[in-house]
């Protein structure tokens, strides 16, 4: 008896882990591989202790994808830069509760922008820093590592985090969907479905030197059942 395959779940890739020389190629390599968004993490050597990509790279993977663009916007005062993301053509802006002061009034601003609006989370800030904003938001993203790097372990202690917030979501009857990053690959891809996570940002189990983009995408996808 063969099992329905998932498709209430999707696979966000990360750029962070992709091949900068021939960035238009990796983007495309993910779209062809099922991908219907991606993912690229904003870090300003402040909010985080990294610096990595600014509106100029979401502007360039506009022109070569219609998939829809997450800026995953890991800085601080992140209300100065909205309106430069929103311009260069990302649809989802996530902003962290830690650096929006005026969280409520940054999410007004992104969707006065025409885009989606998510929040997200560090592992340490607990879920009652959201629960006012949970019905304005479209996306709330947990993050299953600090932010910052690539390649790092999953905080197995984020699990019922994820499953509170599905009961949170459920018990209001909102529709924003639940996003998880950090350390996602094949063996926590069905952990995270399992507690209610539905979009699953990968970076280095997409893009790496071992396996095609189309092989590590059919592998996460077969981890959860999709
Ligand atoms: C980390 C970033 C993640 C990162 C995930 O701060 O927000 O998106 O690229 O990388 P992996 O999947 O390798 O943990």
């Amino acid at each position: 008896m063969t099992t329905a395959r998932r498709t209430d779940v999707e696979v966000c890739p990360s750029i962070l882990s992709a091949d900068f020389t021939q960035l238009g190629a990796q983007v495309r390599a993910v779209e062809e591989a099922g991908a219907r968004r991606l993912q690229i993490d904003v870090m300003d050597g402040s909010f985080v202790p990294n610096i990595t990509m600014g509106a100029g790279i979401v502007e360039a993977v506009r022109g070569v994808t219609g998939i829809l663009i997450e800026a995953h916007l890991m800085i601080v005062r992140p209300e100065l830069h909205i309106p430069a993301f929103a311009k260069a053509g990302a649809d989802l802006i996530i902003v962290h509760q830690e650096a929006a002061v005026h969280l409520h009034r940054a999410v007004q601003q992104i969707k006065g922008l025409g885009k989606h609006a998510g929040v997200a989370l560090n592992p340490a800030t607990p879920l009652v820093m959201v629960e006012e904003i949970l019905e304005y938001v479209d996306l709330v993203l947990i993050m299953t590592v600090n932010p910052g790097f690539g390649g790092q372990d999953f905080i197995t202690s984020m699990l019922p985090k994820i499953r509170r917030l599905r009961g949170m979501l459920d018990e209001r009857n909102l529709s924003c969907e639940i996003e998880v990053d950090g350390g996602i690959h094949a063996a926590t891809a069905p952990l995270v479905v399992e507690a209610g996570a539905r979009v699953l940002v990968a970076g280095s189990a997409v893009y790496s030197k071992q396996h095609s983009v189309a092989d590590a995408m059919a592998a996460l996808r077969a981890g959860y059942g999709g």
